[in-house]
């Protein structure tokens, strides 16, 4: 049998931004499938990171595609503005508000469309939402910050939305976000993760690209 494709995004999260220049760079001469973009309101979850003129400006110096997570307690307002600045795939959660409205929006402007479920939050709050998206992401951390342990209590979780993935019939990919590295990734893979979000880890390498690959061939 082939060995499917694991797609593989960084999160710059923890970066520091005034180096983004060399960051980009790294990026873009790298096997990475994606970049992942963490937009946090101080609402939904504790932090405040970026928006869209930032997401702007990185998407004229880098040619992956621009995955955009809102921890936003209400995307439906920006999602437009996010689709302005570039974004290729936007994803909300499903603790958010207006999330079916949002879905519905991003797929009218012609991008994927994606939700997240948080650790607390039960897998059977995805079902409704199998009939539109294109990805589902869980997370294994707690949102709002990079660099956190990855929760191995979300495993089980990951099991049961990948079934409900397969009985859909839909071509949805399953994408992780949070702690991911060497020791973990092997096994999401295993339960049906198709796409896996890299944060810390991968930035705390010394070879980038080289990590990038080993991750793409787990
Ligand atoms: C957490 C973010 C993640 C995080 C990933 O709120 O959504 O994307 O930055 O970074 P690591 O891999 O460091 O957990
Ligand atoms: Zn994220």
């Amino acid at each position: 049998m082939k060995k499917k494709k694991i797609f593989v995004g960084a999160s710059i999260l923890s970066t520091d931004f005034f180096d983004i220049k060399n960051t980009l760079k790294k990026i873009n001469s790298s096997d990475l499938d994606f970049l992942h973009l963490d937009v946090m309101d101080g609402v939904f979850v504790p932090n405040i990171s970026f928006g869209p003129h930032f997401i702007k400006c990185l998407k004229v110096r880098c040619k992956k595609i621009f995955d955009v997570h809102l921890m936003v307690k209400n995307p439906l307002p920006y999602i437009g503005d996010f689709v302005d600045a570039g974004a290729d795939i936007i994803m909300v959660h499903c603790e958010a508000k207006n999330t079916m409205k949002s879905l519905r929006l991003i797929k009218k402007y012609n991008r994927k469309c994606g939700v997240v479920i948080n650790p607390d939050t039960s897998y059977k709050k995805i079902k409704k939402f199998l009939d539109i998206v294109d990805y589902i992401m869980v997370m294994t951390v707690y949102p709002g910050f990079g660099g956190q342990k990855f929760l191995d209590n979300q495993l089980e979780k990951i099991q049961k939305i990948s079934s409900y993935i397969q009985k859909s019939g839909r071509k949805i990919l399953l994408q992780v976000d949070g702690g991911v590295n060497f020791d973990n990734a092997k096994k999401l893979v295993g339960l049906g993760v198709d796409s896996l979000v890299v944060g810390s880890f991968l930035f705390n390498q010394k070879n980038f690209s080289k990590t990038v690959l080993e991750f793409k061939k787990i």
